[in-house]
């Protein structure tokens, strides 16, 4: 009999699978976080959940902290609100000692009612509208000076209220950074912060008391710290020469890498994130080399997201799984890009936290957004995870507390799990009545 034609097909090799090279590697499963396993945090406050560590919140800091104190002896850590400004996150850094780093009127509020002493707030930021400026220079808050326009306002409020202010500057200058992060502040290159000073002391009623410069973010070479803090040391030396200026802090913003993943990063990891000790290396050779003993100035950190990615991860479920037209297997699960905003830049990792086996395959995990952006890994090696599994995702610390969108899903519940073990929540799930409470439908309408 004729056999029955069959059209062939190529079958794509999966890394993941058994195959002539052998075992792939095993998958590791995270079933609990910080001793609590992940179906009780679920089964007690839901999916997905945002879930902090007050112990890693304090283990990051002390890390930071030792590795600049053993190297440099007047260290200050301002803690960067819009890093993350869950109340909690801010008040566990505070209570260890951090000051508030703000960037908004909202922002200087928040470190206020969480009892930061305005001469404890450095107010940063390209936008400081001239009501929020008077307030924040005339009850002492630190604050660095971006542009022209706030100089003025600055000295405008000096001679409104018959008292000379007290001011930092941020600078800027070429590191060889790409992207170069020129926007803000005065660049020193060109001889511009040079002339915003000598404008300033001019006028009579400024006082310059800080030098202030943030390289960028993620920045995975430390020597750019060394460059960046050798050229605010030459500039301090060429006001006091010039107009008798004593630069009392030197503040180097934040920027230090985190442990995540960034998108086309090559290397693992681990091999690529340098330690606090190789930043503070850096920066203490540099600041100790270049100063007299008596003389040196305060240092200031403003360390956002290597201190708090690591201490939170997400939960979240598997809601559906499926084969694309291109044979990749995709799961997508209850969380998506309007709660994890960094997975535009980062592959995060995604942990399965039950055992499917071994076997892995390649897999894109798509967010439950009805969008085909919505993608929070684009290829990455999972068992044959189920609907109604659960995965950890992390880290996630960083700006997504602060990034995340209002989009198609209310916001979940927000945990800390303290060093007691006790959990609590820090943030509620959100309800339709607080998302609606601000809109009013016109009466017209009926
Ligand atoms: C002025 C300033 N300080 C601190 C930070 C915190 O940076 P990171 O989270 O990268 O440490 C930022 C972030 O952009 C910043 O602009």
């Amino acid at each position: 009999m004729k056999k029955l034609y069959e059209k062939p097909f190529i079958t794509r090799h999966h890394g993941g699978i058994i195959n002539k090279f052998g075992e792939p590697p095993r998958t590791q499963i995270y079933d609990s976080i910080d001793g609590i396993k992940v179906s009780e945090l679920i089964g007690r406050f839901g999916s997905p959940l945002f879930v902090y560590s007050e112990k890693k919140i304090k283990e990051q800091y002390r890390r930071l902290l030792d590795a600049f104190t053993l190297r440099y002896p007047k260290v200050q850590h301002s803690w960067s609100y819009k890093t993350n400004y869950l109340k909690a996150v801010c008040k566990t850094f505070h209570n260890l000692g951090s000051w508030a780093e703000v960037v908004s009127d909202m922002e200087y509020e928040m470190a206020k009612k969480l009892g930061i002493e305005p001469a404890k707030i450095i107010f940063n930021g390209p936008f400081k509208p001239y009501h929020i400026l008077k307030t924040a220079l005339t009850e002492g808050a630190m604050v660095n000076i971006d542009g022209m326009d706030e100089l003025y306002d600055a000295e405008k409020i000096a001679h409104e209220t018959g008292n000379p202010v007290n001011i930092g500057i941020r600078l800027n200058m070429s590191l060889g950074t790409y992207t170069a992060w020129d926007r803000f502040g005065f660049n020193i290159d060109s001889g511009e912060a040079y002339r915003a000073v000598k404008r300033a002391v001019s006028g009579g009623k400024i006082c310059l008391t800080g030098l202030h410069c943030h390289v960028g973010t993620f920045m995975l070479d430390p020597d750019i710290y060394r460059m960046a803090v050798k050229r605010l040391i030459e500039f301090s030396k060429l006001i006091k020469d010039e107009f008798d200026i004593t630069i009392k802090y030197i503040d180097i913003g934040g920027g230090f890498a985190s442990r995540n993943k960034l998108k086309g990063a090559y290397l693992p990891t681990d091999e690529i994130t340098p330690a606090f000790d190789s930043y503070a290396e850096a920066v203490a050779d540099e600041l100790l080399s270049a100063i007299k003993p008596g003389e040196l100035p305060l240092l200031i950190l403003e360390t956002g997201r290597a201190l708090i990615d690591e201490c939170a991860s997400l939960i979240a479920s598997v809601c559906a799984v499926k084969r694309l037209p291109s044979g990749m297997r995709a799961v997508i699960i209850d969380a998506g890009v309007n709660l994890l905003f960094t997975s535009f830049w980062y592959n995060h990792n995604i942990l399965p936290a039950v055992d499917r086996g071994y076997v892995t395959e390649d897999h894109v995990v798509y967010g439950p957004l009805c969008m085909q952006i919505d993608v929070i890994h684009p290829q990455i090696k999972l068992p044959h995870l189920e609907k109604g599994d659960a995965v950890i995702i992390g880290p996630v610390g960083a700006y997504n507390n602060t990034q995340w969108l209002q989009f198609i899903q209310l916001r979940p519940n927000v945990v800390m799990i303290g060093e007691n073990g006790d959990i609590s929540v820090i943030r509620e799930a959100e309800t339709l009545e607080y998302l609606q409470e601000k809109e009013r439908v016109p009466e017209w309408m009926g």
